[in-house]
C-alpha cells in the first residue's frame, strides 16, 4: 500500500506561522496545511508558497484554510496563533487574550487531530504550552513548547560574534522559562567542545547572557510593531523535523516536568530528546546550586502565574 505523505498543520498564518511553514516546505517535510481565522490570508500565503516551490525546488502540497476539519490526520501541529508583544510589553502581558485563543485552537486540535504532536509557539510560551496540554488532554510528551532553540540560537549568535567564529561551531544552552527569568548556561555553552568560560572573560559572558535573556525584547523594540519571526518560526520547524523524521535530536524545549530538577507540574525549558513520540526523554543536567536556584526561581514564577491568572 502506498504510504501517505506526512501531514503538518500550522495554526496561525502570521509571520511566525508562515516562516515555519516555508522552512518546512523547503525541507520537504510533508503536506502542509496553514490554518488562520482569516481564510483568505491562509489561502493567499499557501498559494504564494506553493508557487515559490518552482523557484526553490520543493513540491509538497501546501493549502490554506480556516476550517479545523482540514487538519484531520496531522502528524504534527505547530501553534503560532495569538497576539505578539508590542514595545514596552512583557510576554506575560499577553496571557488573557492568548489563553482564550489557545482554548479555541486546542479544542480544534483535540477534535480533529487527536494523534498529533503539538509544538507551541504562542506567548507567554511556557504558560500557553501548559494550557494547551490541559485543553487537549494529550499526554504531556505530545505537547511541547518552542523557546530553548530560539534562546540558544540568540546566545550562539552573540558568542560567535564575540569570538569571531562561525556560529556552526557554537553550541549554546539556555534553560528556564521563555521570559525575563530564562537561564543561559555559560558552563554548558561550548565552541568546538571548549566551554566559553575558557574563551571569553566574565564581563563579556555576563553581557552575552543578559542580551540573550532580553533578546526578544530587543527585536520588539527595533521593529516597533510585532515581534521576531525568522528565528522563532525556523526553530519550530526544526522541532517538527526532529519529530517527523524521528531524528531524536537533543534540543532545549519547554516540557512538563515531573520531579526532574526538583520541579513538578510546570512547563519549563530543559534539554529533551525529540522523536516521533514527541518528548522521549528529559535530560537532567548536573547543575551548580546557583544555576539550579535560577531554574527553580523561573519555574516558580510560572507556577504562580498558572494558579493566579489561569486558575490552574
Ligand atoms: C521572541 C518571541 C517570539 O522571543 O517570544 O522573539
Amino acid at each position: 500500500m502506498a504510504r501517505e505523505a506526512r501531514k503538518i498543520a500550522v495554526i496561525g498564518a502570521g509571520n511566525v506561522g508562515a516562516t515555519c511553514a516555508f522552512v518546512m516546505a523547503e525541507r520537504k517535510l510533508g503536506e502542509i496545511v496553514l490554518l488562520d481565522i482569516y481564510e483568505g490570508f491562509a489561502k493567499g500565503k499557501a498559494l504564494d508558497m506553493s508557487q515559490g516551490g518552482q523557484v526553490l525546488n520543493y513540491d509538497g502540497k501546501i493549502t490554506g484554510t480556516s476550517d479545523y476539519e482540514d487538519i484531520a490526520g496531522s502528524d504534527v501541529v505547530v501553534v503560532t496563533s495569538g497576539f505578539p508583544r508590542q514595545p514596552g510589553m512583557s510576554r506575560e502581558d499577553l496571557i488573557g487574550k492568548n489563553a482564550e485563543i489557545i482554548l479555541q485552537v486546542g479544542t480544534g486540535i483535540r477534535d480533529y487531530a487527536p494523534d498529533a504532536v503539538v509544538i507551541m509557539v504562542t506567548n507567554p510560551l511556557d504558560l500557553m504550552t501548559y494550557h494547551m496540554q490541559k485543553v487537549t488532554g494529550f499526554p504531556s510528551n505530545r505537547v511541547i513548547g518552542q523557546a530553548g532553540i530560539l534562546d540558544s540560537a540568540r546566545m550562539t549568535h552573540f558568542v560567535s560574534e564575540a569570538i569571531g567564529c562561525s556560529n556552526e561551531d557554537v553550541q549554546a544552552m539556555v534553560l528556564g522559562g521563555h521570559g525575563d527569568t530564562m537561564v543561559p548556561l555559560p558552563r554548558y555553552t561550548t565552541v568546538g567542545g571548549i566551554p566559553i568560560t575558557q574563551l571569553l572573560d566574565e564581563k563579556t559572558i555576563d553581557s552575552i547572557s543578559k542580551r540573550t535573556a532580553s533578546g526578544g525584547g530587543e527585536i520588539v523594540k527595533l521593529l516597533e510593531r510585532g515581534s521576531a519571526f525568522y528565528a522563532p518560526g525556523s526553530a519550530a520547524a526544526i522541532m517538527a523535523e526532529s519529530v517527523l523524521n524521528d531524528r531524536k535530536r537533543m534540543l532545549p524545549c519547554s516540557a512538563l516536568l515531573n520531579g526532574e530538577y526538583g520541579l513538578k507540574d510546570v512547563y519549563i525549558g530543559v534539554p529533551v530528546i525529540l522523536g516521533k513520540n514527541g518528548v522521549e526523554r528529559i535530560i537532567e543536567l548536573d547543575l551548580e546550586n546557583e544555576e539550579l536556584d535560577s531554574l527553580q526561581e523561573s519555574a516558580n514564577f510560572y507556577k504562580s502565574q498558572l494558579s493566579e491568572i489561569l486558575g490552574y
